[in-house]
């Protein structure tokens, strides 16, 4: 079926003579119609089809078409590994998404990872939506939130936080110009990101989707990537998700409601006056920079869900912001509202999510939706104005012009892959350097630590899985690699005792320590410290070599202050991404040391959170900090 469909990536979204074809040879009720259909003209048929109307208009014309369960059917968004793809037209599904793990093997289970594999899929469903009676293609989301990550061969780019340190938005600009190529290469238009959360407490297991405790240095970034995300090129435009609204990053630890977690999904404790002032300004910007598309957060602001506010999500976000696009439910989201899903489902819609985020239990929810209306608890104007947000976004997104990106997108290129180093070296962060950095090429150097040749480390959460995992990445570049690529010559990498024990003495030794790949609230801790097997392969390395550089990967700063004050030079690489060389430009000097903390760095863990207004003498490193070589 994969293959058959293909053939219709280069087709309209009209009645096709490939969709007549499939109609005639299927049963069920709507392709039936969709058959009718075709034997008129399209354009008479379907007068929102001409794209020299305006948006508006072509609003106007479809929804005045439409049944209440066509209606519904556009609210609904459903993960990859719960759609049965027969539902698609007779439901009218407006959208499908990838979770966190939702890579082409979840729904055929002999589909590789590769772009013509995610491009089929895409087309596939797309085909499908084409078959319903009004042919309204649907939007394929995924969380595509520092590079493509789960799609294999991508090139991985560092996580907010590193571009936090970067502070640059012309280089988020570039990134998300290439995320969504790499996107368009697999048949992909909407994307999951920005996080436009601002961090306060950096125990949060989120802390590396945010780019800083600043507020205005996360609009400014978020706005940028909004705007590369979505620029217009020959490919078509993927769509921004400016996500969670609002106040994730303010969540106070302890007051998460799912068990295992600490901060995650919790509940944001602040004034009005402080959520307008820290978490509001990022969505003010990425609006304004064109974001259609907003997420509602899993968290509370004082006690109440995001996603059955009416205040945050109608009030504040779609009548004072003046915000016409959609609004999307995270994931199961709406669930989490009140025990009786009917009724959490009837208070999310009114409260103003537009599309829910279901993800699997469609069929419930669907029902859910038809009984609120009837029972006159969600208002019919209600379920008018989702769909037009949602319609109004996918004309303006030319999705009913061009339905199936034709593939053209770069993929896993060396420009791209060039980005990514620059990236990655314009991330690093040198919290303290005792005059060894950088170091001269010819230097011989030993590595050693769980990071050393750990591409999957270097990336985190998000990439290849939810979760991440530790291990090898295809066409990425670990830091001995990019080392051995920049020095010309492999250093002695120490991995077994014996390395050690045969080393004798070195000039230098740099040792990669850090975290384990996490995402969202399984990465909450309540002790962000340095792990005490990492504190022992540094005093290993201190005990052969005459100078010690610590690189550590890391979603969020360590408490480590024995590493800074004996180490030689100690460098937050954050989550880098694929392109190891990266780091090996700054170690040895073939770009500087630019990057400074987007967050402030603990003294102790007992001081955090620490705010951006906690005094500079408190912390072991101010928001700001960092050595430059420049
Ligand atoms: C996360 C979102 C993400 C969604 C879809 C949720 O668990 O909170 O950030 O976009 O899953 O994968
Ligand atoms: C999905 C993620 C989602 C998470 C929420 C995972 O299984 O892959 O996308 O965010 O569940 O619990």
């Amino acid at each position: 079926m994969l293959m058959a469909l293909a053939l219709l990536a280069a087709g309209a979204c009209s009645p096709s003579d490939d969709t007549a074809g499939d109609a005639t040879t299927s049963t069920s009720e709507a392709t039936t119609e969709a058959t009718t259909e075709a034997a008129v003209d399209p354009a008479d048929a379907r007068p929102w089809l001409d794209p020299t109307l305006d948006t508006e208009a072509r609003v106007e014309l479809l929804l005045s078409e439409m049944t209440l369960e066509e209606k519904f059917g556009q609210m609904t968004l459903v993960e990859l590994g719960s759609i049965d793809v027969d539902d698609i037209a007779p439901l009218g599904i407006g959208g499908l998404l990838s979770g966190g793990d939702g890579v082409p093997s979840q729904y055929d289970p002999s589909a590789p990872n590769e772009p013509a594999a995610w491009r089929a899929m895409v087309a596939e469903f797309q085909a499908e939506a084409a078959s319903s009676r009004l042919g309204i293609p649907l939007l394929y989301g995924i969380d595509a939130v520092h590079g493509h990550g789960l799609a294999e061969g991508a090139v991985v780019f560092p996580h907010n936080i590193g571009l936090g340190a970067a502070a640059d938005p012309d280089l988020v600009r570039r990134i998300a110009v290439a995320t969504a190529d790499e996107m368009r290469a697999t048949g992909i238009r909407w994307n999951f990101a920005p996080t436009l959360a601002v961090v306060q407490d950096t125990r949060w297991g989120r802390t590396y989707e945010s780019y800083g405790q600043d507020p205005d240095l996360t609009a400014r970034l978020g706005a940028a990537f909004v705007e590369g995300l979505q620029s217009e090129t020959a490919g078509g435009t993927v769509l921004a998700t400016a996500k969670h609204f609002v106040g994730d990053g303010g969540v106070e630890f302890g007051t998460s409601l799912v068990p295992g977690y600490l901060l995650d999904q919790g509940d944001t404790r602040v004034s009005e006056d402080e959520l307008r002032r820290v978490h509001l300004p990022p969505f003010v910007s990425a609006i304004d920079e064109g974001a259609r598309v907003v997420m509602a957060s899993f968290s509370r602001v004082d006690g109440q869900f995001a996603h059955g506010s009416r205040a945050l999500l109608t009030d504040l976000l779609k009548v004072e912001l003046g915000f016409d696009g959609f609004v999307v439910s995270d994931w199961a989201g709406v669930d989490q509202l009140t025990a009786d899903y009917a009724q959490a489902v009837s208070a999310a819609i009114s409260a103003g999510v537009d599309m829910n985020m279901v993800p699997s239990r469609y069929a419930e929810y669907l029902d859910a939706l038809a009984d609120g209306v009837e029972l006159g608890r969600i208002d019919e104007s209600r379920v008018d104005d989702a769909t037009q947000r949602i319609l109004r976004v996918k004309f303006e997104a030319g999705l009913f012009d061009r339905p199936v990106v034709d593939g053209a997108g770069a993929f896993g290129t060396d420009e791209h892959r060039a980005l990514g180093r620059e990236a990655v070296a314009r991330s690093a962060t040198l919290l303290t350097n005792r005059d060894v950095l950088p170091l001269d090429p010819s230097t011989t150097v030993a590595i050693a630590g769980p990071g050393a040749d750990d591409p999957g480390m270097q990336a985190g959460g998000w990439t290849q899985s939810w979760q991440g995992r530790r291990g090898h990445l295809v066409g990425a570049t670990s830091i001995i690699d990019g080392i051995t690529e920049v020095t010309g010559q492999q250093p002695v990498h120490l991995v077994e005792p014996d390395d050690w024990n045969e080393i004798g003495t070195i000039a230098v030794g740099i040792v990669v320590v850090g975290e384990d790949p996490y995402a969202e609230g399984v990465g909450d801790v309540d002790r962000p410290v340095l792990s005490e097997a990492d504190r022992e392969v540094i005093s290993r390395m201190r005990s052969i070599a005459d100078s010690v550089v610590v690189v550590v990967l890391a979603g969020r700063p360590l408490v480590m202050n024995d590493v800074l004050d004996s180490a030689d030079a100690v460098i937050m690489a954050w989550l880098p991404g694929t392109e190891g060389g990266g780091l090996a430009d700054v170690v040895f000097g073939v770009s500087p040391f630019t990057a400074t903390l987007p967050v402030a760095w603990p003294a102790s863990v007992d001081q955090l959170p620490i705010g951006p207004e906690s005094p500079n003498d408190v912390v072991r490193f101010p928001i700001g900090h960092g050595v430059t070589t420049e």
